[in-house]
């Protein structure tokens, strides 16, 4: 097991109903309360940042649940944050904590709004343009605090230290990140994804599983206990999704998805392992260019990646998958001692299942169903190279395996 460090510091409060603890998380996590602003006598009440997207949380009612809990406080809005968050909105986010004396930022949504609020938060210290601040994370200095309330399981962005941005003008979506993004509470409460479409459960239970992927397959260190927890994860979606499909008011459902996204994508899954992550990068091009859904493009690109990187030296590791995960020869305690030629047909089935499983639960699982051709895969390869070094994955890629990768997902 290699050595790591884990550091957490989100107060998360989850189950239903636990908006109620808004005010009170609020109350002590603003930048007064937490002495950011050095010693002051009288804390006066808190100005809010109240980040949201396009309009979800006024139709299920969870707008003015945060209203309500936030009574009291000055608030000011910054709205209509799209999927794929681009640097625009954050420019004028950050611009509106500047001007209104901000406390504390509260985001009310997923990943893109997460994201968004996490480096306007860093925005409202930084005096240049904050797309400086995803280009190169050192610029990065003090943030204002940050709660997420969450309302749909994929990103892990609750939790963790990552914010993801797209510049559509230059096509660049990148990440960036700092421990001081890691929000300081994060309300999980599992009956705000009743009101999710399907294509977001499944879309973002495709993120979560990839998020795992991305850290289960890695070189072996002998981080038993971490790979065991991501298997648990893996089977967690493959169990819960359908029914969350099938009957979305689910309750048990929602809160294993819900808790799955966050543990996926916290850092506890990459205890004791390391290497590089691959399928993220070259999703995040196809975002870049095209704006697709991130989770559709993980769930093209992760069962195309698996058969491409399929070989001896990785069989071993695809047929545990297998076993472990989709209990493929099930009736043998271990896959200990099986030939080449059996643990292919475990790790051959396993992928298979992986791809019906993304298809059963109604992703549309080729480029050319999301109306993307083949014209720029060259650029996309070359670009996920330019960005991201993949010379330490699992498996390492260069740009013509990452445009062949891409081919077989027309
Ligand atoms: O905008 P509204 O109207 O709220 O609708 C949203 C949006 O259209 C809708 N939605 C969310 N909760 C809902 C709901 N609709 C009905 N009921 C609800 N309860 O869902 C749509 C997608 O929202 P978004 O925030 O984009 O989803 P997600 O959480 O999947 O975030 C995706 C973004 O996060 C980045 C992705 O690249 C992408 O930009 N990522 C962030 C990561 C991180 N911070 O660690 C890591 C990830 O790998 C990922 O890259
Ligand atoms: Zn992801």
């Amino acid at each position: 097991m290699l050595d790591f460090n884990y550091y957490v510091r989100t107060d998360v409060r989850f189950g239903k109903g636990q908006i109620k603890s808004l005010k009170e998380l609020v109350a002590k996590y603003n930048r007064q309360s937490l002495g950011q602003l050095g010693e002051i006598k009288e804390v006066k009440t808190p100005n809010v940042l109240l980040v949201y997207g396009g309009g979800s949380i006024k139709k299920n009612g969870i707008y003015n649940d945060a209203l309500e809990a936030l009574s009291g406080c000055k608030i000011c809005e910054l709205n209509g944050i799209e999927p794929n968050p681009k640097i625009e909105k954050i420019r004028e986010g950050a611009k509106l904590c500047k001007e209104n004396d901000i406390d504390i930022v509260v985001a009310i949504g997923g990943g893109s709004v997460i994201d968004t609020s996490k480096v306007v938060a860093a925005g409202a210290y930084y005096d240049g343009d904050p797309w400086d601040m995803v280009l190169d994370s050192n610029k990065i200095g003090k943030v204002l605090p940050v709660i997420a309330i969450l309302t749909i399981a994929a990103t892990g962005s609750e939790c963790n230290k990552n914010a993801v941005v797209s510049n559509m003008e230059t096509n660049e979506k990148l990440g960036t990140s700092s421990k001081e993004f890691i929000p300081r509470a994060a309300i999980c409460d599992p009956t705000y994804l009743f009101s999710l479409p399907a294509i977001q459960t499944a879309a973002g239970t495709a993120d979560i599983m990839s998020h795992t992927f991305e850290q289960y397959f890695r070189k072996d260190t002998g981080a038993y206990l971490t790979q065991s927890f991501c298997e648990s994860i893996l089977k967690t979606c493959i169990k819960y999704c359908p029914v969350a499909l099938q009957e979305p008011d689910n309750y048990e459902a929602r809160a294993n998805l819900m808790w799955a996204s966050t543990t996926a994508l916290n850092s506890l899954m990459s205890c004791g392992t390391g290497g590089a992550w691959t399928c993220h990068p070259i999703e995040h091009e196809l975002s870049a260019y095209y704006d697709i859904t991130h989770g559709v493009g993980l769930a093209i690109v992760t069962p195309r990646w698996m058969r491409y990187i399929l070989n001896k030296d990785t069989v071993l590791k695809f047929a545990q998958y297998g076993h472990n995960v989709w209990n493929i020869r099930g009736e043998l305690d271990s896959i200990d001692g099986l030939s080449k030629g059996e643990l292919s047909i475990i790790a051959n089935e396993a992928i298979n299942r992986t791809e019906m499983f993304f298809k059963a639960c109604g992703i549309p699982m080729t480029l050319t169903e999301i109306g993307i051709d083949d014209s720029k895969i060259d650029l996309m390869a070359e670009d996920t190279i330019k960005y991201n070094d993949l010379s330490n994955a699992f498996v390492p890629l260069t740009k013509e395996d990452i445009s062949k990768i891409l081919r077989m997902c027309l």
